[in-house]
């Protein structure tokens, strides 16, 4: 950015002369809609109307939405880290939702994602397809990454070997629909940029979200406590973009829970409560659009969500009925495994539904009620840091270090959300003799060091000393801050707890405001961001060793850690210094990955019937509530390539004025499931459920599936596409069977 010579009233040249084209480009910005920044700094305009009333300079704004899903087939799904939970089939599918702002000076990206996290990886390629395309328009400084955090979306998008470990390694045909849906969203966007406002407004949530370890939170300080109503944030973020027209383009929120309303028995792809949230949103506003269709763009972003689970009937014994053990979420005869949290819906769909209704009303209302206008500069600023070496003064006489990776022994036990199957508990502070004999045959013992470092977790992978094939956990790690005039976004690697995004909140508000500027700014949060190195939980919560504690890799002191380099990102912003902040220490980019999925087999079919053929057929006559169910002789959807804005499924209504079928659901839609499934003879099969609306209009409907199947034509396979046709049926008010 070069020197900062002050010119007048603590303005620098550059600003100034901003400042100038800012008051010009409010008055004729109408006249702008189709330039784009660089052409708009040519000059003023002569003639220039007369402003009725002293207006702020609208931003540049770019919303694009852009589908990532990728095949949903024997990939198996990130999140719960369960070997059995391999897609097969569509429940919603998964976006990537972009949002450009530029105020004509500099730009910022902030895209969300329908995934489990961001990888290192993922983000990696990403920016290269964007430098590609963009030059150093959109790179690691303006462009910040955040997913959902939905735990059915697909693996294999990783570089490190744990991760790779638990999703069948490096998966190109995962990949690849991700790097292009986020780089479309951002093309999208990018290529809609106009004139526009943003709008802030916040809220609280309440019903929609319930701590999970409690214990942990109990041990912060009770001081510290005492300053917050909940053991959970509540707050929702709403920022409402529209044209200068005041029309919406788009949305964009934060509020801190975690995707995992679908539990792991779930086999299908779901963006589960946060897509869903999207998803109404979306078809609120734009109207008669199927689903994933539309220029307004309704973002649900991730944020401090490390205790938090969306079961808000709480966790309880499945086999006794009872509450779970506070301390360790453990169950008389069944250990860890009995002990689930549910609701707040009978079954998971109808708990996707709820806390996703819930979450898009809150943020409608304030969508419809904001009235603060956001307003400022925007800044960025990024760096990479080593994160197991980092050292922190924490107070006159005493500096702590972080740590290189290690997961604790109740990291094995997973949450309430879904537990591991073997005999961990959470809580632990000892190791398991068993368990740690294993360990150390297989992969290796802590060392001594590493194991004091991360005192008192008993370490059941020091992944900072596995480096074989590849090392297991990162070493350097993004810290991110965008702000947008009075709204500053958090980029945090991973995922942190209440308290601690509390704090992070609070230590980035402080340093914003240390030069006196941003006196009314909001902090958020936005999780799963960049590069994922699990948990991040306070010191005080690390002590008692629940799996957040257990997953907060870099030892007792990551928070600290984090808060100093946040810190320092936002007092470089303050002062205007971003410039002199060092890059840090690049990531590697790992050119050998494994990949253990084979690929995928050819597709038999029973004998005497051809791919897309009916093997159970529709009812005649449902009526408006009922599910319809359909299957069809199927391939495997691996087989259908990248399947990124098309569909296995279509729900099609005969209209009789124009005598044609009119697409009403497709894979997309809530209303309908694809489910695949394979047989051991290499058969396989097609499911689609349509759950009819209440609000469905009577007439004659017929269900379509579309596919590709492989075959050996000699040695060559060739994958032929097919389709399927239900029977027409009807659905009525009044029921009768037939
Ligand atoms: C869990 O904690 C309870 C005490 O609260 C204890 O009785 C039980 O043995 C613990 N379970 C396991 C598996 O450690
Ligand atoms: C998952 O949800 C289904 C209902 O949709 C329920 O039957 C099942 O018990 C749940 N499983 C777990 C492990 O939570
Ligand atoms: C990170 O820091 C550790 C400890 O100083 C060092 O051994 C390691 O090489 C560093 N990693 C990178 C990638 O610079
Ligand atoms: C500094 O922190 C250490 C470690 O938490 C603590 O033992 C020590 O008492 C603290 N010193 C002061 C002066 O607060
Ligand atoms: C877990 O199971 C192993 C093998 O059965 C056993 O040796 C070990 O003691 C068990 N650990 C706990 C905490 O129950
Ligand atoms: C750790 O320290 C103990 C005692 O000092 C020693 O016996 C042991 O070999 C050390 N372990 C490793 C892995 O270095
Ligand atoms: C398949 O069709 C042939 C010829 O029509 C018939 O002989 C055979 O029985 C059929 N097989 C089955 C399983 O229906
Ligand atoms: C077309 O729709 C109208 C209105 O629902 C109905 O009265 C008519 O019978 C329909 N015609 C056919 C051919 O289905
Ligand atoms: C679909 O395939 C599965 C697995 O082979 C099988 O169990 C099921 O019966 C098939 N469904 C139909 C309707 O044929």
């Amino acid at each position: 950015m070069g020197s900062r010579k002050s010119v007048c009233c603590g303005l620098s040249a550059r600003e100034l002369i901003f400042a100038v084209l800012f008051v010009l480009m409010t008055a004729v910005s109408v006249t702008l809609i189709a330039l784009m920044a660089t052409e708009t700094h040519t000059g003023p305009s002569p003639t220039l109307p007369p402003t009725p009333e002293p207006q702020h300079t609208p931003y540049l704004i770019g919303v694009g939405r852009a589908d990532c899903t990728g095949p949903p087939a024997e990939i198996p799904l990130m999140g719960y880290a369960n070997p059995q939970q391999n897609a097969a089939g569509i429940h919603t599918r998964l976006f990537s939702r972009a949002f450009i702002i530029d105020d004509w000076r500099k730009r910022v990206v902030f895209v969300t994602a329908d995934v489990g996290m961001i990888s290192q990886r993922l983000r990696l390629e990403v920016l290269q397809a964007l430098k590609l395309k963009y030059g150093d328009l959109y790179g690691q400084d303006n462009v910040v990454l955040s997913g959902t955090h939905t735990h059915c979306g697909l693996g294999g998008y990783f570089q490190y070997t744990l991760f790779m470990m638990s999703s069948k390694g490096y998966i190109k045909a995962s990949v690849e629909p991700l790097v292009n849906g986020i780089v479309k969203s951002i093309d999208i966007a990018h290529s809609n940029m106009r004139p526009g406002r943003i709008y802030r407004s916040i809220g609280e949530l309440d019903d929609s979200s319930l701590n999970r370890s409690p214990h942990s939170y109990m041990n912060n300080p009770e001081d510290e406590r005492h300053r917050y109503k909940w053991n959970t944030d509540k707050q929702v973020v709403v920022l409402k973009f529209t044209d200068l027209d005041g029309d919406g383009i788009g949305m964009l929120s934060w509020f801190a829970v975690h995707a995992v309303s679908m539990n792991y028995t779930n086999l299908m792809v779901s963006s589960d409560n946060m897509g869903y949230a999207s998803y109404l949103l979306e078809q609120d506003k734009n109207p008669g659009e199927l689903p994933g269709q539309g220029g307004f763009v309704a973002g649900f972003s991730s944020s401090n969500l490390g205790d938090v689970s969306p079961n808000t009937k709480g966790p309880h014994c499945m086999n006794t009925g009872m509450p779970c053990d506070y301390l360790n979420s453990s169950c008389p005869d069944g250990g860890t495994k009995e002990c689930k949290a549910f609701g707040p819906g009978e079954d998971m769909f109808e708990s996707t539904r709820i806390i996703g209704e819930n979450i898009y009303k809150k943020a409608k209302e304030l969508y419809a009620n904001t009235a603060e206008e956001v307003t400022g500069l925007l800044h960025s600023a990024h760096q990479w840091v080593n994160m197991t070496d980092v050292t922190v003064q924490i107070n006159n006489t005493h500096t702590v270090k972080t740590c290189k990776p290690a997961l604790g022994h109740s990291f094995a036990a997973g949450t309430t959300d879904g537990g591991g199957d073997l005999n961990f508990t959470q809580g632990a502070v000892e190791g398991d003799p068993f368990w740690d004999g294993i360990r150390d045959a297989l992969v290796g013992e802590p060392s001594n060091e590493t194991q004091e470092c991360h005192y008192p977790k008993p370490i059941l992978f020091s992944t900072g000393e596995m480096n074989w094939p590849l090392p297991w956990h990162p070493q350097i790690v993004d810290v991110q801050i965008i702000t947008i005039g009075s709204v500053a976004i958090v980029a945090v690697p991973g995922e942190m707890t209440t308290m601690s995004g509390r704090r992070l909140r609070e230590a980035v508000k402080q340093e914003l405001q240390s030069e006196g500027a941003f006196k009314d700014v909001e902090v958020v949060i936005a999780g799963l961001s960049n590069i994922y190195t699990h948990y991040i939980t306070t010191f005080e919560e690390y002590q008692v060793q629940r799996y957040e504690g257990a997953s907060t890799i870099y030892g007792p002191h990551t928070l600290s850690a984090y808060l100093q380099q946040y810190r320092s990102l936002a007092r470089a912003i303050a002062q205007d210094r971003v410039s002199e902040l060092p890059i840090g220490p690049e990531p590697p980019f790992f050119e050998k990955l494994f990949n253990l999925l084979s690929a995928a087999t050819v597709d038999r079919k029973p004998e005497n019937s051809s791919f897309g053929d009916v093997l159970q057929q529709v009812y005649p006559i449902y009526r408006q509530g009922d599910v319809v169910l359909v299957t069809f002789v199927a391939g495997n959807p691996r087989h259908s390539g990248d399947i990124r804005d098309k569909t296995f499924v279509t729900v099609e209504l005969y209209d009789n004025r124009t005598s044609s079928w009119e697409v009403i659901y497709n894979d997309a839609s809530w209303e309908t499931r694809f489910q695949w499934l394979k047989g051991s003879n290499r058969e396989s099969n097609s499911t689609v459920e349509w759950h009819i609306p209440q609000t469905a209009p009577s007439g004659s409907y017929r269900i379509k599936h579309f596919g590709h199947y492989k075959q050996m034509k000699g040695l060559r396979p060739v994958i032929t596409p097919y389709e399927g046709t239900s029977d027409v049926f009807r659905v009525t008010k009044s029921f009768y069977y037939q």
